[in-house]
């Protein structure tokens, strides 16, 4: 049997990705149905970059399907920090584990998955490559709001450069039709040339500005990334940037009355504290609807979706 990984939203069909939306939204509305779905399996969380969401929900999100977790939070505390390669830990883990997820600095990873896992492999986060669960959770929150994924205009706002959300949900949004999207960041922070290739390669319709007084009013989705300082060479240019958004209240008095506001998250100083109770702000619903969405990626990728 061909053993299926996902470490880009590239290797999803549209198709592919309503059939996870429609599990996550049947795991939604009755969770205890699937809460002995994955009785005697093991979700391995091979962490070698920090995480609070992606790690706790693909754990959260094996429990509550009655599975198992292991795993480990960081390289110091693996074998890595006594130098094993990354394929050996691959290695290992088919022993250990029915499925894995794995986020790890080095771009590339998902090929050596590829060669070496005799599991099933999901990216928790790629180095600055991809995050690919992260745009479908994504997805699905718009998806919820809007009942589809057509006729929105969508800015995305903050780091393009290093953020790996970003590739992600650009790849993933470039499936949708009619939907207009306005790149905002300073221009230091724009999308990588790669990304910008592959797009050109689709029919998503984008413009790029440097700031979002621009293009507020038309927005119905504002997603704003953090400035992601561990990826900065220079930290003299992480130090000039970081502060190059913060978003407050007045700041979207002109926006249209259906406008989301969404994060991946962490948020630094990118949205101020006070958007959090306005009904705009989505992006703890979004960690929310993180744990529905990698359910049903556990069950598609166990091979446990039949019939669901
Ligand atoms: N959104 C996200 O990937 O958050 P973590 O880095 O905390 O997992």
């Amino acid at each position: 049997m061909k053993i299926e990984h996902l470490f880009s939203v590239r290797e999803m069909s549209k198709k592919d990705i309503f059939n996870t939306f429609s599990l996550a939204s049947k795991i939604e509305q009755n969770p205890e149905k699937y809460s002995n779905s994955c009785k005697n399996k093991i979700l391995a969380a091979l962490f070698f970059e920090s995480s609070t969401r992606t790690r706790l929900s693909f754990e959260s999100a094996m429990l509550r399907l009655g599975g198992q977790i292991l795993g480990f939070t960081s390289a110091k505390v693996s074998s890595a920090a006594k130098g094993e390669s990354i394929t050996d830990t691959i290695r290992m883990t088919n022993h250990y584990a029915h499925i894995a997820v794995i986020r790890h600095f080095m771009e590339g990873v998902g090929e050596l998955a590829k060669e070496f896992a005799t599991i099933p492999m999901i990216s928790g986060g790629t180095g600055t490559q991809e995050h690919p669960t992260q745009a479908l959770l994504d997805l699905y929150t718009i998806h919820k709001e809007f009942e589809d994924i057509e006729d929105l205009n969508i800015g995305i706002m903050g780091d393009l450069l290093y953020g790996r959300t970003i590739p992600s949900l650009l790849f993933a949004l470039s499936k949708f039709e009619n939907i207009k999207l306005h790149l905002i960041s300073p221009p230091a922070l724009r999308i990588r040339d790669n990304v910008d290739f592959r797009l050109k390669e689709t029919n998503l319709n984008y413009s790029v500005v440097d700031n979002m007084k621009e293009v507020i009013d038309e927005l119905d989705v504002l997603y704003v990334t953090r400035i992601q300082k561990e990826r900065f060479p220079d930290p003299t240019d992480y130090e000039r940037l970081k502060d190059v958004y913060n978003i407050k209240s007045s700041d979207i008095e002109n926006a249209k009355d259906n406008l989301i506001i969404m994060h991946p998250l962490p948020r630094i100083t990118e949205i101020s504290y006070e958007i959090d109770a306005l009904k705009q702000a989505r992006y703890f619903d979004q960690a929310k609807n993180g744990v529905w969405v990698r359910m049903a990626l556990i069950l598609k990728f166990l091979g446990l979706d039949i019939n669901e």
